[in-house]
Formats: structure tokens, C-alpha cells, sequence
């Protein structure tokens, strides 16, 4: 074996702290995670630490696309204001030459434990290109982590019969009484998705424990990063399927997002699928992770961007956002998400109408911005369609509607000023309620998080229009009465 090549990772470092502050913080969102430099995709190590919530994420700081994953480092203490921190983990043993990809972490101990997968990509001696990803662990101090010696722990030996030996990544590790778990996402036999169980007492010896679900080539292909807990009484495997087909306002052509429910019986290690559901309907949500915070919410971020669409803009010298943290609850069945309760502590200037009627288009004075956090409760009984617009100004808009006839929400980005944006516009069906609807928008500058009746379902996409666009419009075709509040966010 090659000796570990420690300049990789002091490189990225040096680098890191060179080239940000060639970026100006006006530049980039108040209170999302972003790209210090360079590339980010998956949340990764989503966990607290010392007391403080650490998040990780696939990173490759040199350029604004996707190159040899490094992991890179922020922690907060309330979910809104971000940290950043060394580049954790860099590409340079053999095993994870081409990459340390997505991977989860947990604290044990007092040390912060990584799992996350190796990709090692080489020719042998016959000139044929092996390529395998394996699981691997580096245990830190919340700074800087060592990888261990006797890595990779999970190889491909340990697969069932037939599963691709390339196809394996994305490690979520969570700890039992005195064991550790994880769940691994692995491509089987009939080439789709299937989520892999592994258990361990001591992190450095696996066993191989079950399939908890698969595709069969039905949603979607492979399946990547999973996750997998209790909430309430039921268990809840999250997955991001590729390949999947369009599925009325559902699913959307390629990468998705979605969580299975079922109960899952621990003695037996079997998990029953009782149905399954699409995370976000936006044009830019993937991989999202979750862990448990101390005080006992389940916390989820996803990366706000799609493998599908490039529009960012071509000065930026940093691509890929997160999510805001979500809390995750169930109601009847469904999985409900809203933001993170910490956002209330950083409102300012809220303004509030009451008993609006709305017909033709109008703003309204101090309802306007691109960090704000907004909340409409509509009725729309007596309008064929409500709008709003938002980032607006005389070149640009981003246009959400509600058409009440069909229970439909719309989320538009066509003039939000990115040609070659082909992907743009997503419709969802929402719950029937005689035209009432509420819709609460979280916006920071190049994004708009649309969670729907208390988090019911949610749209998040970006949108890269020039900051000076601000204003915020209302129409409705015929009448629709509008309760409307808004908080500035300030960080
Ligand atoms: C998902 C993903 C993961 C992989 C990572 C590589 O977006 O493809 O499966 O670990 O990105 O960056």
C-alpha cells in the first residue's frame, strides 16, 4: 500500500483559507449553508458534537463543478448561523483515491466518529480499469480526523451475491445499545436500488445483517444515500432514487428524493414498506440527511441543487447551497417538514396585513426582500388562480401560484434570468380545502423553500437572479382574501 498522502489534504486547506476571501459574504445566502470555495454536494456527518451540531459535505474546492470529493466542515449551534472549519477529510490513501464520498457521523465517547465511502479507481497490471467503493472510518476531535489504519472496514466481500462492487456508497451509521449500525446503499443484482444493513460492536470488524428494501427497477435505479429511524412509532427509510420516470405531480424525470414508510420488527431485522412518498416536489432538493438532536427533534438538511440543471451564474466563484434544516414529524401517516424553529430568533421588521382582498396586482409596503421569511394564508374560493412573484423587478420574477380549481401549486423560474435553465417549472397537487391554502416562503437571495399547510409538502428551488431584484408581487384572478406576515431575517 501507498503511504497516505498528507499534502492532499494540506493543500485543500491552504487553499481554503487563501481563496475565500476573495468572495464577499454579500455575495452569498445569510442563513444557508453555501460553498466556501469551489464545488459542494450531499450533506454529509450531519450530527452533534461538544454540544454543537457539525455538518459536513461532499467538496471540491478548486473549481465550481464536481471534482475529487474532499469533505468539507462547518458546525452552529442554532441551525442559522454557520461556522466554517477545516476540510476534514481529503482524498489520499489508495482506497479513496477518487474520492471520500457521502457518509454520516455520530459522536461516541467524547470523539467524533466519520463513516463515509472510499472510491478507488485504477488500472491493474492487464490494462483493465477497476473500480470499487467500500466503507471506511476516521474518528476525530471536531476539527481534525485520522483515518483508521485497517480501512476499508465494509469491502466488497461482505455484498450478497451479485450486488455491483462499484456501486456501494453512502454509509448513515447510528448506534443500538453497544452496537453500531448502518445502512448502505448498494446496486443489486437486476441492476436497481437496494439498501444494505451492516452491524459492528467495535467499528473496525462488520457483519453483514440484511436487504432492508429494494427497488425492483420501480422507483427509480439505484438508489443512493440512505437513512433510516424511528420516528414516532414508525421507521423511515430515506432514499434518493436515480433514473426515475415522471409520475403525474409526483416523481420528476431523474433524481428524486423519497421516504418509505413501514415498521421495522429489530429482533427479526425485517422492515415492512407500508407506502412510500416523494420529500420535496422543488426543482432543487437531493440527498438529504437527518440525525436527532439532543432535545429529541429529527433534523434534515438536503443539498438545495440537481444533478440535472447548471444554472448557476458563470462569475460565481462557488456552486451549491443547503437546505434550511427542517424538523421532521408524521401526521396521518405522512411525513411533515417545517423549518427549523432557531429562524425565529433572527426575524426583524415584521409587517403584517390582515383581511387583504386581492384582484389585480399589488405590493405592499415593507413586504419585499430576498431574505425574509413570509407566511400567506389564502382563501382563494371565489379566484381561478392566485400568484405571487417574488425577486422581482422590471427585467426578472419568480412566480409561484395556487390554481384553487386544481388543487395545484406552481413554482415558475422561466424569467428568473437564466437561459439554458431548460428544467424550470414544477406543479404539484396540494390537499383539496375549498380554495384555502397556506403557503409560507423562506427566501435567501438565490432560493425559495416553499413549505405548504404546516409543511404538508414542500418545493425548494434556487433561482439566480440579480440581487437588486426585491420586490414582491400579489394577483388573483378574480377574488382572494389573504391573511400576509413577513420577517426579514438578519444574521
Ligand atoms: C449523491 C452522490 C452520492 C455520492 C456523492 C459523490 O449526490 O452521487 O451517491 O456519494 O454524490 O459526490
Amino acid at each position: 500500500m501507498r503511504e497516505r498522502n498528507a499534502a492532499i489534504l494540506e493543500k485543500a486547506k491552504l487553499y481554503e483559507n487563501e481563496f475565500i476571501k476573495s468572495i464577499s459574504k454579500d455575495e452569498k445566502p445569510s442563513f444557508h449553508l453555501c460553498a466556501p470555495i469551489g464545488w459542494i454536494n450531499d450533506p454529509n456527518g450531519f450530527s452533534t458534537f461538544n454540544d454543537e451540531y457539525h455538518l459536513f459535505y461532499q467538496y471540491y474546492p478548486y473549481d465550481t463543478i464536481w471534482g475529487p470529493m474532499h469533505w468539507g466542515h462547518s458546525k452552529t449551534k442554532d441551525f442559522i448561523k454557520w461556522e466554517q472549519l477545516p476540510v476534514a477529510l481529503a482524498p489520499d490513501e489508495d482506497y479513496d483515491m477518487e474520492g471520500c464520498f457521502s457518509g454520516s457521523a455520530i459522536e461516541d465517547d467524547g470523539k467524533h466518529i466519520i463513516m463515509y465511502t472510499g472510491v478507488l479507481d485504477k488500472t491493474n497490471e492487464e490494462g483493465k480499469r477497476i473500480l470499487r467503493q467500500t466503507q471506511c472510518i476516521a474518528i476525530g476531535d471536531g476539527i481534525n480526523y485520522e483515518k483508521l489504519d485497517c480501512n476499508p472496514v465494509i469491502t466488497n466481500e461482505m455484498l450478497p451475491e451479485g450486488s455491483s462492487l462499484e456501486d456501494f456508497r453512502d454509509p448513515k451509521i447510528w448506534k443500538d445499545g453497544n452496537e453500531f449500525y448502518t445502512v448502505v446503499a448498494s446496486r443489486s443484482k437486476d441492476g436497481s436500488g437496494q439498501i444494505l444493513m451492516y452491524k459492528s460492536r467495535d467499528l473496525r470488524n462488520w457483519e453483514y445483517v440484511t436487504i432492508v428494501d429494494k427497488s425492483e427497477n420501480k422507483i427509480g435505479r439505484m438508489w443512493e444515500c440512505p437513512d433510516f429511524f424511528k420516528l414516532d412509532e414508525n421507521y423511515i427509510l430515506v432514499i434518493s432514487p436515480q433514473e426515475v420516470k415522471a409520475d403525474k405531480n409526483g416523481f420528476h424525470n431523474g433524481n428524486n428524493t423519497a421516504y418509505i414508510i413501514g415498521k421495522y420488527d429489530k429482533n427479526n431485522n425485517n422492515f415492512t414498506r407500508e407506502k412510500y412518498s416523494v420529500i420535496d416536489y422543488g426543482l432543487d432538493f437531493y440527498a438529504p440527511q437527518t440525525f436527532e438532536a439532543k432535545d429529541g427533534r429529527r433534523i434534515m438538511v438536503g443539498w438545495m441543487h440537481s444533478w440535472e440543471n447548471r444554472i448557476v451564474p458563470h462569475d460565481f466563484k462557488w456552486c451549491g447551497m443547503m437546505t434550511i434544516p427542517r424538523e421532521l414529524t408524521i401526521k396521518d401517516g405522512f411525513l411533515i417538514q417545517n423549518p427549523i424553529r432557531e429562524i425565529e430568533n433572527y426575524y426583524k421588521n415584521t409587517v403584517e396585513y390582515n383581511d387583504l382582498s386581492i384582484e389585480k396586482e399589488i405590493s405592499l409596503e415593507g413586504i419585499n426582500g430576498r431574505a425574509i421569511d413570509i407566511t400567506l394564508d389564502i382563501d382563494a374560493s371565489k379566484s381561478e388562480e392566485f400568484q405571487i412573484k417574488v425577486a422581482k423587478n422590471e427585467e426578472y420574477e419568480t412566480l409561484i401560484s395556487y390554481n384553487p380549481r386544481k388543487s395545484i401549486v406552481t413554482f415558475d423560474r422561466s424569467y428568473s434570468g437564466k437561459y439554458g435553465d431548460t428544467l424550470h417549472r414544477r406543479d404539484i397537487s396540494v390537499k383539496e380545502n375549498d380554495g384555502k391554502i397556506k403557503l409560507r416562503l423562506i427566501i435567501d437571495k438565490y432560493s425559495v423553500e416553499i413549505f405548504i399547510n404546516d409543511g404538508e409538502h414542500v418545493m425548494t428551488s434556487t433561482f439566480y437572479t440579480p440581487l437588486n431584484a426585491t420586490d414582491i408581487t400579489f394577483s388573483s384572478q378574480g377574488l382572494t382574501l389573504a391573511n400576509i406576515k413577513k420577517h426579514d431575517i438578519i444574521v
